[in-house]
């Protein structure tokens, strides 16, 4: 475990320094400053950390210039999907400090996240692989978006829904959330050379483990405070989202009504009830369950430093505590 954080830092110091470098603030500065208002707060960096690593599974001995653009075009999507998150989820603090549209305002925030979205593209044409790779790569990324949107419009049409079943959250959440992991590692995989079976077993391993993450996004909403989480607490029973919590809690006669739902009381008192209600474990034994099936996928990967990097941060993606 102290091996993989020397190793993330390692890896998130390279991504944040080219963030800096690819994302200057011009003309009108205060768009570029809402723009990198986030970035510059920090993150974790997992999407583009697990590019990398996809990379040299496949491809020990790749000089890691050549796919740092890849890298950097992932986390800028991230960041463009953090800021219009924020406004649909009406949240005011993330990463530790005021989201962009409670700074800026709505409109500056949705053109703060746009300039992201249009930067990642150009960034990830910077990729000093070969045109038929970085086509794939852009290929991916923007159907991962495609999906994003798909997930995203979900979540927000599911919330108060009690009609939503285990299945519908778990297509909502690959798609809002694992398939951008499964891209970045499957863009790694292609960047690296890897085979086709190579970049399969790293799209799976995306996706099995991205979900297992948005479950463990869930639980932190609910335990963890926000001097440890840095976001809004409480944020998915306030918005009433269907999360698999909530859909545990609604069979077990758990009924949540958002509107009644405002004081750190309640909110302590509703939590409570979830956990008495076993809602919290049932969700995270989903997350332990997937995680196994991601981690299998990765089988047909030789095996290397990169690979066990990768195992060790699937395991941290549902121990993690922020
Ligand atoms: C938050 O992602 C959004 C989700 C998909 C749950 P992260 O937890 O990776 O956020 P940062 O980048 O570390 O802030
Ligand atoms: C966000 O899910 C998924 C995205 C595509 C950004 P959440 O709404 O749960 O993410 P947080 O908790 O605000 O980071
Ligand atoms: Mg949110
Ligand atoms: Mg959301
Ligand atoms: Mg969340």
């Amino acid at each position: 475990m102290n091996n993989l954080s020397h190793d993330l830092d390692k890896r998130k110091n390279i991504i944040s320094n080219a963030l800096n470098d690819y994302v200057p603030v011009v003309f009108p500065e205060e768009l570029y400053k809402a723009a990198r208002h986030l970035i510059e707060a920090g993150g974790k960096r997992l999407r583009p950390s697990v590019l990398l690593m996809a990379a040299q599974t496949v491809d020990p001995k790749i000089a890691i210039d050549t796919i740092i653009p890849a890298a950097v075009s992932v986390e800028l999507i991230h960041n463009f999907t953090l800021i219009h998150d924020d406004i649909m989820d009406a949240d005011e603090t993330r990463r530790s400090i005021e989201t962009v549209h409670t700074k800026w305002g709505i409109s500056e925030g949705i053109l703060a996240g746009d300039t992201l979205y249009a930067k990642a593209f150009e960034v990830l044409s910077y990729t000093k692989k070969e045109p038929d790779k970085v086509t794939k790569c852009l290929r991916l990324l923007a159907k991962a978006c495609l999906h994003i949107c798909e997930g995203q419009w979900l979540d927000i049409k599911f919330e108060n829904n009690r009609d939503v079943s285990e299945a519908d959250y778990l297509d909502m959440v690959q798609k809002k959330t694992a398939v951008l992991y499964a891209a970045s590692l499957a863009m790694g995989g292609i960047l690296g050379g890897g085979t086709e079976d190579e970049v399969h077993a790293l799209w799976e391993f995306g996706i099995a483990t991205g979900i297992s993450f948005q479950i463990r996004d869930d639980v932190l909403d609910l335990i963890t405070p926000y001097e440890v989480l840095g976001k809004d607490r409480a944020s998915d029973l306030t918005e009433g989202k269907m999360t698999l919590i909530m859909i545990h809690g609604l069979k077990h006669g758990i009924k949540l009504d958002p509107s009644k739902l405002t004081t750190e009381n309640e909110i302590d008192e509703a939590i409570e009830a979830l956990q008495n209600a076993g809602s919290i474990e049932y969700a995270m034994e989903k997350a332990r369950e997937l995680l196994l099936v991601g981690k299998s996928r990765l089988s047909v990967i030789a095996d290397s430093e990169a690979k066990d990097d990768l195992l060790a941060l699937a395991d941290h993606m549902i121990s993690r505590v922020h």
